[in-house]
């Protein structure tokens, strides 16, 4: 055994994997580290403390790394590119750079709402698309948010000149999808874009993906809220995730929580994905508020449900290891080809 762990380390310091396969080599639930800890019931009684030990410290040496390779995938994102055609426009097909064969491919942003759609799709749910041009009802009213309410400031977006929004969360959608998939039994999850009115930073963006979710049914608590979300989160991260619900304030539900898992990539040591703190705060949920369910035509005394917003893009830069919101709107082709 002694020996295996050593032959693991050096395997791990040679690899030159990218990120992703790295991550799933060393760290992945069928993963060198969590098979050498499987190991430890064959290691004699007293082996088993240093041998422990050094699987610790092979766990953190992988963090490290993954840690250098994620900065990696960012630094490469800077490098500058040539925009001239390095080639005459007349130069014969098969001598032409390789990158113009190159075909389209779907967006990083775009495969990852497929695979949303797709655990969700499995757990039972149907998927409706949110709409980019919506009116204060859906934007504001539906949701509890009586006219000149104080709330309304905390979605700050765009109007057209006749009146339309340009809806700031999804959950514009939460009235028609319960009036489409009602009476319920209601699952539905409601992908779409959002904007708001925002300076932007490496994250924040004036443009960005929410997916929205509706359960409602009768007898529903927080305990099949906390149950759902989790179980979607956890075949996304493909890991077991430690999670908790603090308080949090939206008009549309009562009561209000923030959603919070322990930090999946440093065990909640504290590192740059979770700012330090061990705990990222993944989305917005609650217990639909009555006067929600009674917009939508549904019986607030018989039947109970939730909801939930996340930003597709806040997940999809966790899971990719991608440390500014702004690279998924650049078009930049060297950050692109890496997805
Ligand atoms: N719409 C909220 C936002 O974008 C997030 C949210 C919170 C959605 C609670 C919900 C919910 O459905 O129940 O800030």
């Amino acid at each position: 055994m002694e020996y295996n762990l050593k032959e693991l380390r050096k395997k791990i310091i040679a690899d030159k994997k990218d990120y992703e396969s790295f991550k799933k080599t060393y760290l992945g639930t069928d993963g060198f580290v969590k098979k050498a800890l499987d190991n430890i019931k064959d290691i004699p009684k007293e082996e088993k403390a240093s041998y422990g030990k050094e699987i610790n410290d092979i766990k953190q040496l992988c963090i490290d790394i993954l840690e250098k390779k994620r900065v990696g995938v960012t630094q490469k994102n800077n490098e500058k590119i040539d925009p001239t055609a390095p080639f005459d426009i007349n130069t014969a097909k098969d001598k032409r750079p390789e990158i113009l064969d190159l075909k389209g491919s779907k967006h990083p942003i775009h495969k990852e709402v497929e695979r949303f759609i797709e655990i969700f799709k499995s757990m039972g749910f149907d998927v409706m698309e949110s709409r980019q041009l919506d009116d204060d009802y859906h934007m504001f009213e539906s949701l509890n948010f009586p006219k000149g309410h104080p709330a309304r400031d905390m979605y700050d977006t765009f109007w057209t000149e006749d009146n339309f929004v340009l809806p700031a969360h999804t959950s514009t959608m939460q009235n028609r999808a319960m009036k489409e998939f009602g009476p319920p039994p209601i699952r539905a999850v409601l992908p779409g874009r959002c904007f708001r009115n925002e300076a932007t930073d490496a994250s924040h963006e004036h443009t960005f993906y929410q997916i929205e979710g509706v359960y409602v049914d009768e007898g529903i608590s927080v305990g099949n809220m906390q149950a759902t979300i989790k179980a979607f989160l956890e075949a996304y991260l493909e890991k077991e995730l430690e999670v908790r619900i603090q308080p949090s304030f939206f008009p549309f539900t009562e009561p209000d929580c923030e959603f919070v898992i322990g930090c999946p990539f440093c065990s909640k040591a504290g590192c740059s994905v979770c700012g330090h703190s061990g705990w990222i705060e993944l989305m917005g949920c609650g217990m639909i508020h009555p006067n929600v369910l009674s917009q939508a035509g549904i019986d607030p005394e018989k039947y109970s449900g939730f909801a939930w917003g996340f930003g597709v893009d806040r997940l999809t830069m966790i899971k990719l290891g991608i440390d500014d919101i702004r690279y998924l709107r650049d078009s930049n082709l060297n950050f692109l080809k890496q997805f």
